[in-house]
């Protein structure tokens, strides 16, 4: 496992071979660090469960580089969707969409949708490009994780979670620490109105305003949609240390709140957020923080209100193990 640093062209270049080779190569994308492989090699596709240690049965986002490109991926796009993927792509926004026969149950968990993103890193977006330019048709990519544990938002944090599990061969391309910090907006887009499975940096405000429509919020198994989707799950984006969202800190506990609060005595602060924004831009790596110092309890005051709030509470409440 090698990391780069300096994603020049050159380094860009070798990175799309690498994965059009069969091997993983990690990468910057404005939400989280994705662990990137051929979307269409089943043993590449091998490699990141693998590595990932996630169950085989849970679907990968695709990521592709441009909007030309979704028809190769996707059926019977409903009209709204086109209209999400017009106003948000490049961006931090995921559509469930059903799918064609290039996307094989090793993709879609043997669902019949697959999610697409077309992310808006520069660094993601060129690697997306060359792979292309290269033959390739997208990039699978989960978040760069081990399963239940809190996504990467910095190379280095990449390195931790990983490079024990890498190969030789396998890269992760340093593009710096991720503007968004929470994984992107899941939109399923496979019935008549688009309902929302995991809140993000779109928010439903935004979807609301682009459509003209009022959208539901799904975080949970809905009835209407068998997806089997690793981010739904109750216990998710967990950190080491026990995660309090209610309660007082005590003499040693960690203390995570907007600026605005104080620091109850004796407790340790591990960040302070001055916007809403800025709390899910920090939130991972505080948490990275709290188990690099070795403290086994993070109390933690959610933001309040809508907008990047309401992603920052749904991943919260799955860290939580008391709520
Ligand atoms: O921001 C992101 O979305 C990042 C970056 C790397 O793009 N990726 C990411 O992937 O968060 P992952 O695999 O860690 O989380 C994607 C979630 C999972 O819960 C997965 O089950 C769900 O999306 N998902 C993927 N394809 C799906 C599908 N066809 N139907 C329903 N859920 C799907
Ligand atoms: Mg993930």
């Amino acid at each position: 496992m090698s990391t780069i640093s300096n994603c020049t062209e050159t380094a860009i270049k070798d990175a799309a071979s690498t994965l059009i080779k069969g091997d993983l190569v990690a990468f910057p994308t404005e939400t989280v660090y994705g662990l990137g492989a051929d979307a269409t090699n089943e043993d590449a596709i091998a490699k990141i469960f693998k590595v990932k240690g996630r169950p085989t049965d849970h679907p990968l986002i695709v990521h592709i580089s441009s909007i030309d490109n979704l028809d190769k991926w996707a059926r019977d796009i409903p009209e709204y969707a086109v209209n999400l993927a017009r106003a948000f792509w490049p961006g931090p926004m995921t559509l469930i969409l059903p799918r064609t026969d290039l996307a094989k149950d090793f993709i879609t968990g043997g669902q019949d949708n697959v999610g697409i993103r077309i992310p808006s890193h520069t660094v993601a977006l060129a690697l997306l490009k060359e792979f292309e330019a290269q033959g390739g048709l997208g990039v699978a990519a989960p978040s760069a994780n081990r399963f239940g544990a809190v996504s990467p938002t910095t190379a280095t944090a990449v390195e931790i979670e990983l490079a024990d599990f890498l190969s030789e061969n396998d890269q992760i391309l340093d593009g710096g620490p991720c503007s968004v910090g929470v994984e992107s907006t899941i939109i399923n887009c496979t019935e008549n109105k688009p309902s929302m499975l995991r809140p993000g940096a779109v928010t439903k405000e935004m979807i609301e305003d682009a459509l003209g429509i009022t959208i539901d919020l799904h975080t949970s198994n809905s009835e209407s949609m068998q997806v089997k989707a690793a981010g739904l799950l109750e216990s998710h984006y967990a950190p080491k240390a026990k995660v309090f969202l209610k309660g007082t800190p005590t003499l040693g506990d960690g203390f995570i709140a907007l600026d605005s609060y104080e620091t109850p005595a004796g407790a340790v602060r591990i960040a302070a957020p001055k916007t809403d924004e800025e709390y899910a831009q920090i939130l991972y790596e505080a948490f990275r923080l709290a188990d690099f110092k070795g403290i086994g309890r993070v109390f933690v005051i959610p933001p309040t209100g809508s907008g990047i709030a309401v992603a920052i509470n749904d991943r919260l409440s799955k860290s939580a193990f008391e709520k």
